[in-house]
């Protein structure tokens, strides 16, 4: 019964709320994006205020139904502030895109510090898990859900030139996905897990500014150009939505066709 009402709920219009994190720039606010032209009443944000304004009124401007707050994932105060404004203004929570990532180190694995490693697994890990946590009884309430991390090609295999303590983060990601499937399905829950290939966006710029380099890259791909922010949104709303609905505990490659598993 419950998944039926789920199953009603997702197909309508206008009816199901998104948090997106790291939301206003790149991937998040291409599945902000996307997930809003399917009818999400979407729930954007990241660090700073300024760019928060610019997502919003640019969702506004395409008829999303939109609200936005600053959040860094890191921050557990930040986190609770997002999911109490999702519940208390959107009504409740039917899905999470966990997107956030930070890379604050470059250079031998070896020389990495004990902050580093805090800091980049606090955000890029337990954030996604401590934020699925704290949306997951407000999922309950509404019948079931839907959980999607973006992680990385690289977290199947390393890529050249990328900082390689960035990528085993990205592995712990696909990790997560599998571990708390069979959990959450229990609920109605289902968690996926995308992982780009090189997407043309602020974050990867070091990948794709130098033509020499970017020449590289695409010698990897079949698709002899690079993704861009919607090839990522659209596959993370197929994720969430009703077509998907006995996918869980998966991983879908987006790479243009970059060889990194059978
Ligand atoms: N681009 C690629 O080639 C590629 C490939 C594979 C995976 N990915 C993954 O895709 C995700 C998004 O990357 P992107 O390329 O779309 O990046 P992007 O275009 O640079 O956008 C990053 C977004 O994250 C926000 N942000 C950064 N740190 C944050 C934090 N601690 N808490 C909340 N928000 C934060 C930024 O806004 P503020 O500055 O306002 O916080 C911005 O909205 C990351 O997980 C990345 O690892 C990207």
């Amino acid at each position: 019964k419950s998944h039926e009402k789920a199953e009603n709920r997702f197909n309508n219009r206008f009816q199901f709320v998104a948090i997106v994190t790291a939301s206003t720039d790149g991937i998040g606010l291409a599945a902000a994006q996307a997930l809003g032209k399917r009818g999400a009443h979407v729930v954007v944000s990241s660090r700073r205020q300024a760019n928060v304004d610019k997502a919003v009124s640019l969702l506004r401007n395409e008829n999303i139904e939109v609200i936005g707050t600053t959040c860094n994932v890191g921050n557990r105060e930040d986190r609770e502030r997002l999911v109490n404004m999702a519940v208390e203004q959107c009504g409740g929570i039917d899905i999470l895109v966990s997107n956030a990532a930070v890379n604050p180190f470059f250079g031998n694995i070896l020389e990495s510090t004990d902050e580093v490693w805090s800091k980049i697994l606090d955000v890029n890990v337990k954030a996604a898990f401590l934020l699925t946590k704290q949306v997951f009884p407000h999922m309950v309430k509404r019948g079931g859900g839907s959980v999607v991390f973006v992680s990385s090609v690289a977290g199947y295999q390393p890529i050249f030139i990328m900082p390689e303590l960035r990528t085993f983060v990205k592995t712990a990601l696909l990790g997560l996905t599998q571990a708390l499937a069979p959990e959450l399905a229990q609920s109605n829950i289902r968690v996926n897990c995308v992982a780009p290939g090189i997407i043309k966006t602020r974050f990867s710029a070091a990948l794709w500014q130098s033509e020499e380099v970017a020449n590289e890259f695409l010698k990897l791909l079949s698709i002899k150009r690079l993704g861009m922010p919607e090839d990522i949104g659209g596959v993370i709303t197929f994720l969430c939505s009703e077509d998907a609905s006995y996918i869980t505990g998966e991983t879908i490659t987006v790479t243009g066709g970059m060889n990194c598993r059978l």
